[in-house]
């Protein structure tokens, strides 16, 4: 490894701000009401040795281009609000090429493409598992070999830095509610990326997916990916039963076999009442991941909850929680993007020195449809 120093997009602390030298980069993006400083820095890259204990197992990558998710607001939000002079490195999907491997990797070689393999075995105490990196713009990346996984040749820099979070997140809940051809399953927050994963993976396997959003716009690309109906409800509709189209759906079919969920502070409340007996909820986050200063804990939250369970119980409804999947998840994704059987949606491509058009895209108000991804 013969480089000293290496590209990185970072969030600047305040008093970091006049100090960043690449000026043509630097940004400042609004975040929740908060100003948010970012900018392409060169930082030093890390030295890497094949023979060394601490590299034995690991193996050295080159990021060829990267992407950040929901859960990165709440590092950037809390990151950019330091006091002190500082700089965080961000993003947490990436695709690589391997550069060099320690001397005890079996299962890589350099000029292998590859990306995070995110598995995650729960909260074992001494375990690591889950997302590898919280720092995936790094241009230089040092991991174990069975934190990463390759690709197929089909699948582009773009694509692959778009996929591991999303689509192992979905696999593992598609599993777990057991849908399968002639299911109907109702997908909440459509248009994120993880209900587009989730869309996509389940027209894939012959499911009846409806789709639910809160956005007018976007209709006919849901439609296009797979998705039998969309329902357009406004998030402050309390229970979807109330919604004309929606009612008449459960009617017709006799209530959702599954809804997919990833925000349950927002929707569990509201799906439950459309559910069939004995179907299966599955949720993967909530909405309320960041704090904003003045922000009030939702004081009917408690009571929602309450209610929501009742419910849940008199109808049999399972409830199902799942953070990320299996690396056999993973491992089917891959192989169905490979057989052109799992469409993965990208809204943008940023390139050269737009960290701020990046970051304000990701996070912005205007609402994506699919993943932004920068490029090296
Ligand atoms: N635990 C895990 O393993 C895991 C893995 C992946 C994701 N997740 C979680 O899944 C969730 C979604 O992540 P993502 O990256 O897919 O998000 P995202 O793409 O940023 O989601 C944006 C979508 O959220 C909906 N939305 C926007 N404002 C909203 C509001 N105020 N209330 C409710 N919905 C709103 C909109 O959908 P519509 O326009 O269609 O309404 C919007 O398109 C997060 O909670 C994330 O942490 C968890």
């Amino acid at each position: 490894m013969t480089t000293d120093s290496m590209r990185a997009v970072a969030i600047l602390t305040e008093s970091a701000r006049p100090h960043c030298t690449n000026n043509s980069s630097l940004a400042t993006f609004n975040m929740h009401g908060q100003p948010v400083h970012i900018a392409m820095l060169r930082v030093p890259a890390p030295k890497f040795s094949p023979a060394s204990a601490e590299h034995r197992n690991k193996v050295l990558v080159r990021t060829r281009a990267f992407s950040c998710n929901y859960r990165d607001q709440s590092m950037i939000m809390s990151a950019a609000q330091k006091a002190k002079d500082a700089f965080y490195v961000i993003g947490s999907e990436f695709s690589a090429e391997v550069i060099a491997v320690g001397e005890d990797v079996q299962d890589l070689d350099p000029g292998h493409r590859v990306i995070p393999n995110c598995a995650y075995h729960g909260m074992i105490r001494g375990v690591q598992s889950g997302i590898p990196t919280n720092h995936a713009s790094a241009e230089f990346q040092i991991h174990t070999s069975n934190s990463l996984i390759r690709i197929p040749d089909s699948m582009d820099w773009t694509t692959g830095a778009a996929f591991p979070i999303g689509a192992q997140t979905v696999y593992s809940m598609v599993r777990k509610i057991g849908a399968g051809p002639g299911s109907n399953v109702l997908v909440t927050a459509a248009r994120s990326n993880t209900s587009l994963f989730a869309i996509t993976a389940l027209s894939g396997i012959g499911s009846n997916v409806y789709a639910l959003t809160s956005s007018q716009v976007d209709t006919d690309k849901l439609l296009n990916l797979g998705a039998k109906e969309v329902f357009i409800v406004e998030r402050s509709v309390p229970n979807l039963l109330m919604d004309p189209r929606v009612r008449e759906t459960v009617q017709q079919i006799g209530g959702f076999n599954a809804v997919i969920d990833p925000f349950f502070d927002v929707y569990l409340g509201k799906v439950l009442p459309v559910m069939a007996p004995d179907s299966r909820y599955i949720t993967c986050g909530l909405w309320e991941q960041y704090s904003m200063p003045g922000k009030e804990a939702d004081a009917i939250a408690g009571e929602m909850y309450r209610k929501a369970l009742v419910n849940a119980m008199f109808n049999n409804v399972h409830i199902i929680c799942n953070c990320i999947g299996t690396t056999k998840d993973l491992q089917r994704a891959l192989t169905d993007y490979g057989e052109a059987r799992l469409p993965v949606i990208i809204d943008t491509v940023c390139t050269g020195q737009n960290v701020g058009s990046f970051l304000e895209r990701t996070f912005g108000s205007h609402g994506h449809f699919g993943k932004i991804v920068f490029q090296y």
